[in-house]
């Protein structure tokens, strides 16, 4: 069989997932040129490419998708024929303070690079592909005992998931107007390394070994289904290549956790790790006030990938949990130029002359 040479324009792969996706792509399709760009906002770390950024087959560009005539020009030169969209805001709590930024970025963004894919894909549209990166909280909260599915009407809460849902709209709106050759995924909470540690993970695992208070938001009885980020990224690999064009797939771990009962989980690995007595973790868990219309559950069906394309999630929760747990604690330096800020002097350092 003929090799296939494509290049693919992954967008947001100096964030936490976009990492993953591009590490997968790299390694795994060595005849693929995969060109990462990436405005490089306050929750991007070229640090978490260190290990392939001289790779053959990668290359990054820093740039803005909110710039329409630069995403023209990019495409113009570098003939991409396929993109994987995940270049977004992420952060539901700073959606909250500022909606418009999501808007922006998610939003217009978005539309930005349908349009210059379609400028340039042109009337010629064989096989090429516009995979859009979406979220399951573009489908609101579950009642206990129902979940999501790709039926599942859109109902955004948070200004977050209304940007999002706003997105993957324009992203089917271009399916159906233009033709344009368009995929979905929307996937449930992830983890893992390389996690900005605002999460909520990232977050209590930080405050535990700097021994400040976890924040548990609320009661800590909302539930999120927690998926391990590499599974994330083997999902976006078989959607993008065997996916069917115009269609939605959901990816989750089926593994629902009670916020308050992951902490204790976290605090319990962390106490066995670091050698403290059981209880030691737990003991600065703090409520504090809920977050404004804090969704109070996730929960999604995955089973049309499952069934149809052939995914299923390959690391535990146990096991997920315990890599991630390791991996921070093997990467204090990463931490700690995250949370200083230095993770910043990186592209300077690096970039400068490219
Ligand atoms: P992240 O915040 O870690 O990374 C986002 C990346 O996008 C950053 O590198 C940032 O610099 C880049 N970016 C932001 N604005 C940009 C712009 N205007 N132009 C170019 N690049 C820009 O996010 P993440 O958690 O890795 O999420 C990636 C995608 O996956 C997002 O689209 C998100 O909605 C979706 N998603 C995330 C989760 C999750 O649990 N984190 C779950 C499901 C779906
Ligand atoms: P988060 O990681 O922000 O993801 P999302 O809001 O997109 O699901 O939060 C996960 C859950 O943890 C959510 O229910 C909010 C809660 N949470 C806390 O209780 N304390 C925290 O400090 C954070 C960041 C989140």
């Amino acid at each position: 069989m003929a090799i296939m040479k494509r290049k693919i324009l992954i967008t947001g792969g100096a964030g936490f997932i976009g990492s993953h996706v591009i590490r997968l792509f790299v390694k795994k399709y060595p005849e693929y040129s995969i060109i990462n760009l990436d405005k490089l906002t306050y929750a991007a770390n070229l640090e978490n490419l260190h290990d392939i950024e001289s790779y053959p087959n990668y290359r990054f560009i820093k740039g803005d998708i909110v710039d329409l005539n630069f995403l023209n020009i990019l495409f113009q030169k570098e003939a991409v024929d396929g993109v994987i969209h995940l270049a977004a805001e992420s952060h539901v709590d700073r959606s909250l303070e500022n909606p418009a930024e999501f808007v922006n970025t998610n939003v217009l963004g978005t539309l930005n690079l349908l349009q210059a894919a379609l400028k340039s894909w042109g009337g010629n549209l064989e096989g090429k592909r516009f995979y859009q990166v979406s979220t399951d909280e573009v489908y609101g909260s579950a009642e206990h005992g129902d979940f999501f599915t790709e039926k599942t009407p859109i109902d955004p809460k948070s200004p977050y998931s209304a940007s999002k849902a706003a997105a993957d709209h324009f992203v089917s709106a271009y399916q159906n107007s233009f033709k344009l050759p368009t995929l979905i995924s929307r996937c449930s909470n992830n983890y893992g390394p390389n996690h900005f540690p605002e999460k909520l993970i990232p977050l209590m695992i930080n405050n535990i070994l700097t021994d400040k208070p976890l924040p548990v938001y609320g009661k800590g009885e909302n539930i999120r289904d927690w998926l391990y980020v590499e599974d994330h990224a083997s999902a976006i690999d078989i959607i993008f290549h065997s996916g069917k064009i115009g269609e939605v797939y959901n990816i989750g771990g089926n593994n629902e956790w009670k916020n308050i009962d992951l902490i204790h989980a976290l605090c319990k690995i962390m106490d066995e790790k670091l050698n403290k007595e059981p209880g030691t973790s737990a003991k600065l868990i703090t409520y504090v006030k809920d977050r404004a219309g804090h969704d109070l559950r996730y929960a999604i069906d995955s089973s049309k990938l499952q069934s149809q394309l052939g995914w299923s999630p390959s690391v535990t929760f146990e096991a997920g949990l315990e890599k991630t747990v390791d991996w921070y604690l093997s990467n204090r330096d990463w931490l700690n130029h995250v949370t200083s800020g230095a993770y910043k002097d990186y592209y300077a350092g690096m970039y400068q002359n490219r």
